[in-house]
């Protein structure tokens, strides 16, 4: 199969992946209207053409959190990523290293802290979700710490997961579901070779050294349900905070006057996010929370921005927007799931070119050029 773009990718996955994987990566909760006005709000971002300015010199980079990233963009927190290919997330730090951009580690991930950063030649970044079970995160701050981790990303958007139909639907939970699973498996022998038999153990590896014994996958949508705290507040991060020496990112803002109590709460950066779309259907996207957000508090700390990016010209609008950087979510885990490290690479060269085009063809010559300049005015009837 031809591979152009992210949506090459996303294609390529649906076929090599189970059914019941590719769906929870591809849907969100609900009708999923949040899920598409993501992509189609962003791509409603109408960039302003320039021409003649000499943009000979264009230059990608950007630096976040005192590391010289290659473009403006990171690897988003994805749980399960070891399910999407062997040892999957080791594959995706190691490629995100290669092209000058950190990775981040979900809570829930396949593979545990110590074996991702071991295999990374740079540190990576970890995410931390909250569990009832306090120890749990004490034990995987002191453990991300021991292991050379300095950036903190605190998710606060998964009190409680959203419904997300397509789950009951594809065997990753519902009647059956083991059963189900397993012929999807045996009827993509690809993926059963390569993440069923060669990319094991399967389980939770942050949960599991904590606990002592595997977390097991057989109901990872009922773990989530059970094991997350609806009780946390803004409380509950000071202790974090003063524990934690590194940036400390908050991770599932929508609103300014959120993003304005993390400023007082001294966070050191946001992910403006819902998530996705995969939590509450029906919130605004991120292309259209983004400005009002960058307008309450640019300057005051780093700006993430993440939920439908899937192109370079989308990380331009969005850092046009006022976004410092993005985060690329199902994006990298499309090319992931179809190629694996190099798959990875693969996208983000694709997206560091079509940056480039951007860039060029917006008259910027730095990441700082992009700007509500870089912006076309629409007329009031198209909004
Ligand atoms: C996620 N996301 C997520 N976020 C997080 O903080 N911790 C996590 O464990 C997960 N897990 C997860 C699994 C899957 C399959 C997806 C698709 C997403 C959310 C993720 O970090 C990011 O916010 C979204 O993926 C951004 O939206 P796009 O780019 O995927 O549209
Ligand atoms: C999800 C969780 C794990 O979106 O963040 O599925």
């Amino acid at each position: 199969m031809i591979i152009s773009s992210a949506t090459d990718y996303r294609e390529a996955a649906r076929r090599r992946l189970p059914p019941f994987l590719f769906q929870y990566i591809d849907g969100g909760s609900y009708a999923e209207q949040t899920m598409r006005r993501n992509i189609s709000d962003l791509a409603d971002i109408a960039l302003r053409q320039r021409i003649l300015k000499n943009v000979s010199a264009l230059n990608t980079g950007t630096e976040l959190f005192g590391r010289k990233l290659n473009i403006p963009a990171a690897l988003a927190p994805v749980g399960l990523t070891g399910m999407y290919a062997r040892r999957g997330e080791v594959q995706a730090a190691r490629a995100a290293a290669r092209k000058g951009i950190p990775f981040t580690l979900s809570t829930v991930s396949v593979c545990p802290i110590e074996e991702v950063q071991g295999r990374s030649p740079v540190p990576i970044w970890f995410q931390l979700y909250v569990l009832k079970d306090r120890g749990f995160m004490k034990n995987a701050l002191e453990r991300a710490k021991a292991a050379g981790i300095t950036t903190l990303v605190f998710t606060v958007d998964m009190p409680t997961p959203g419904a997300r139909y397509r789950d009951a639907h594809s065997g990753m939970s519902g009647p059956n579901a083991a059963i189900r699973r397993y012929v999807q498996a045996m009827t993509h022998p690809i993926w059963a070779w390569d993440v069923g038999v060669r990319g094991r153990p399967h389980d939770l590896g942050n949960i599991s050294r904590y606990r002592g014994n595997p977390t097991k996958l057989e109901d990872y949508i009922g773990w989530l349900a059970n094991n997350f705290d609806p009780s946390i507040s803004w409380k509950d991060l000071e202790w974090i905070r003063d524990y934690w020496d590194g940036p400390m990112v908050i991770k599932g803002i929508l609103d300014p006057k959120d993003a304005k109590d993390a400023v007082r709460f001294g966070a050191d950066g946001i992910v403006v996010s819902n998530h996705g779309g995969r939590q509450l259907d029906g919130v605004l996207s991120s292309a259209r929370a983004l400005p009002p957000i960058a307008e309450a508090v640019k300057g005051e700390l780093k700006i993430l921005a993440d939920s439908g990016i899937r192109s370079g010209l989308d990380i331009a609008r969005m850092v046009a927007m006022g976004a410092d950087a993005v985060l690329l979510g199902r994006a990298f885990v499309y090319a992931l799931a179809a190629g694996g490290q190099k798959g990875v690479e693969n996208l983000l060269d694709i997206m560091e070119k079509e940056l480039r085009v951007a860039m060029t063809l917006t008259g910027a010559s730095a990441i700082s050029d992009l700007t509500s300049e870089s912006l076309a005015r629409l007329a009031p009837e198209f909004g």
